[in-house]
């Protein structure tokens, strides 16, 4: 049997930067409370893990508000200006593991409504990427969803716009939502802040499904990106199974089969991917 494995499958570099600066706190600051801002990635067994080592995760500013000291660690979605102003009136330590494709898109949001422009963010509002960008805007900010508010935008006459996009947000739609704006006639300027990691994840693990005969994909049950390249490998390989870990892989399922394909969501720690690559190539 062979088994292909997906160069971009698990952690994108950003995700694995954040996660590593987590670990690398641990051991520097022995003794000394630390907490990240939201868990530091979805996934259970790495929460756990950092769990077991003392880190502690804080969900909101209310919650930030109640701790007195230690590191407080900034994942790679980032936060707004005000929860970093209130990491450090609150005499904590801040360690922003943003991740600098996010930095870069809070810059823009800065410089641009610094001079007046009426910023406008094409993603998901709920989403903490989103939440984060919108608080480094120091003038009008709307977050744009869906081809409704789109439609539904407006601005005053002559107002200049600066639209950038949430880092995994979908390219195509991004570029309809854009064309609904621009079609109203502002002096508009167009950043595509968009990730390629995310597409080049789904392009590979599309390519690798469609030549294999069963395809595994592992991640958190809870993981909208795992969600997502199920679906995409389930259209081209009708064989695929979602899996959490090694414990979920029935492996009669691939008794049959000469090529499996394996792939993990972006928050998917490379070893829990080696122990199903490794037992997969023992088994068979
Ligand atoms: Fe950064 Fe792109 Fe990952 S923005 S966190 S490298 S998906």
């Amino acid at each position: 049997m062979e088994v292909i494995k997906a160069k971009t499958a698990g952690f994108c570099f950003g995700v694995k930067r954040a996660v590593d600066t987590v670990y690398e706190q641990v051991e520097k600051n022995k003794g000394i409370p630390i907490y990240t801002y939201g868990p530091i990635i979805h996934n259970d067994e790495v929460v756990k893990d950092l769990q077991a080592k003392g880190v502690r995760v804080i969900q909101n500013k209310e919650e930030l508000s109640r701790i007195g000291e230690g590191v407080v660690i900034i994942r790679s979605h980032g936060v707004s200006k005000s929860v970093c102003r209130q990491i450090e009136e609150q005499g904590l330590v801040c360690v922003d593991a943003t991740c600098p494709f996010v930095k870069k898109i809070h810059n823009i949001v800065k410089k641009e409504s610094r001079e007046g422009k009426h910023i406008v963010i094409i993603g998901n509002s709920s989403h903490p990427e989103v939440q984060g960008i919108k608080g480094w805007a120091e003038n009008k900010v709307t977050v744009v969803e869906s081809y409704e508010d789109a439609r539904n935008f407006s601005a005053p006459c002559g107002q200049q716009l600066c639209v950038v996009a949430q880092t995994t947000f979908n390219y195509n739609k991004f570029k309809e939502l854009v064309e609904i704006i621009n079609e109203k006639g502002y002096d508009i300027s167009v950043l595509n802040t968009i990730c390629s990691a995310t597409k080049e994840r789904q392009t590979e693990a599309k390519k690798i499904a469609e030549h294999a005969d069963a395809m595994i994909v592992i991640g958190d049950k809870n993981s909208s990106n795992t969600q997502k390249l199920f679906e995409i490998c389930k259209k081209a390989c009708n064989n695929t199974y979602y899996i959490q870990t090694l414990g979920d892989l029935n492996m009669n399922q691939l008794r049959s089969v000469e090529t499996v394909g394996i792939t993990a969501g972006a928050s998917t720690p490379n070893n829990i991917i080696e122990e199903v690559q490794n037992n997969v190539r023992i088994k068979f």
